[in-house]
């Protein structure tokens, strides 16, 4: 191993550039050289590169979002692109890539392991929404939990001095994580998700009996990708990226309105939408992201490709990509029920 590749694609997460340098460091130390490619797939794409030596990585830990720039492009949907992306890869003499992502940018890892194209790939688990399987924790999700748990305390002292109807709208497009934990540490008195359907009638209950033993005000924490029983996913906009999943961000002022016209309580929303991903990470995803980008690099030298470092409980392992993205890890039904007994 003389040359590795790296690139960050699709939505950008605390912990990003831990990881870079976790894999730039341990590279240096074995006399290996590292590329990063420049905004995604995109950059392997176009020959968009920048060397990384210890001097770029430094002071880069508590950094949010990725220096290397991020991108929703994948190489599989415009005819031509992935043979480019192969040409980069040979004409810089890679020995490897390590793509970091969550379910598209490591689904296109995969299918290029899969096609058998010369792409030596190994992968690390990034996603704010914690969706990736065969790993227990994905980098980034811990930050976004915080995040969103701070924002709720903070609405709750405001729901309680007017007596209104809070609706926080946070992200999670097809789990529900960020919810449930966030409403669980928060102490929300409603949290809705994409894995179950939301029941308008049963939540104005809630919200009814609250208000008639003297609580004046309720938290309803709803993930973006929750939908209303037998309806469609609310969006504000139909635009689609280029792995065809929509715009999400709209349920929340949807609920709110209704949840007013219901129970005649003044209700808001707050949509705390790209806030969840900015920012430095918290002491846990600078800790994994370190260990994810450790192991990839471990990966890497030991010729293990097609493989994704995993956290298992507290041992950080490797799964093949096709078990992180073969399906998607939704939210524990067994955690949601603990959350649920707080419904009242
Ligand atoms: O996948 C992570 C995520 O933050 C989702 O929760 C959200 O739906 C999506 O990215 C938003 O993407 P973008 O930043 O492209 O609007």
């Amino acid at each position: 191993m003389k040359k590795v590749g790296i690139l960050t694609g699709g939505g950008d997460c605390p912990g990003l550039n831990a990881v870079i340098r976790a894999v730039v460091r341990l590279a240096a130390q074995k006399d290996v050289e590292v590329i990063g490619f420049q905004n995604g797939w995109k950059g392997i794409i176009d020959g968009d590169i920048v060397k990384l030596d210890l001097f770029s990585v430094s002071g880069i830990l508590p950094k949010g979002g990725t220096i290397l720039g991020t991108s929703r492009t994948n190489p599989y949907k415009n005819p031509g692109d992935v043979q480019k992306l192969i040409a980069t890869y040979k004409k810089l003499g890679l020995d490897a890539l390590i793509a970091i992502g969550g379910e598209d940018t490591l689904g296109v890892a995969n299918k290029l392991h899969n096609d058998k194209l010369g792409i030596n790939v190994v992968g690390c688990p990034k996603t704010i929404d914690n969706d990736l399987s065969g790993t227990d924790f994905t980098f980034g999700f811990d930050t976004a939990v915080n995040i969103a748990t701070e924002a709720i305390d903070r609405l709750h002292t405001t729901a309680e001095s007017h007596n209104r109807i809070m609706v926080v709208e946070v992200m999670g497009r097809h789990a529900g994580w960020i919810a449930v934990y966030s409403g669980i540490a928060s102490g929300a008195d409603v949290i809705l998700i994409p894995e179950v359907p939301i029941d308008l009638n049963e939540v104005c209950d809630i919200v009814k009996k609250r208000h008639a033993r003297g609580k004046g005000f309720s938290i309803i924490v709803v993930a973006e990708g929750a939908e209303f029983k037998a309806g469609q996913v609310v969006t504000k906009e139909q635009i689609l990226d280029s792995f065809g999943h929509v715009r999400l961000g709209g349920i929340g002022e949807i609920l709110a309105a209704e949840l007013e016209k219901r129970t005649g309580y003044e209700s808001r929303v707050t949509v705390l939408g790209h806030i969840q991903r900015g920012g430095t990470p918290s002491a846990f995803d600078r800790v994994i992201a370190t260990r994810f980008g450790v192991k990839a690099m471990e990966l890497v030298l030991d010729k293990k490709f097609g493989r994704m470092a995993c956290l298992n409980g507290t041992e950080v392992n490797d799964v093949p990509l096709q078990v992180a993205v073969g399906s998607l890890k939704t939210v524990d039904m067994k955690l949601y029920d603990i959350a649920k007994l707080f419904f009242v």
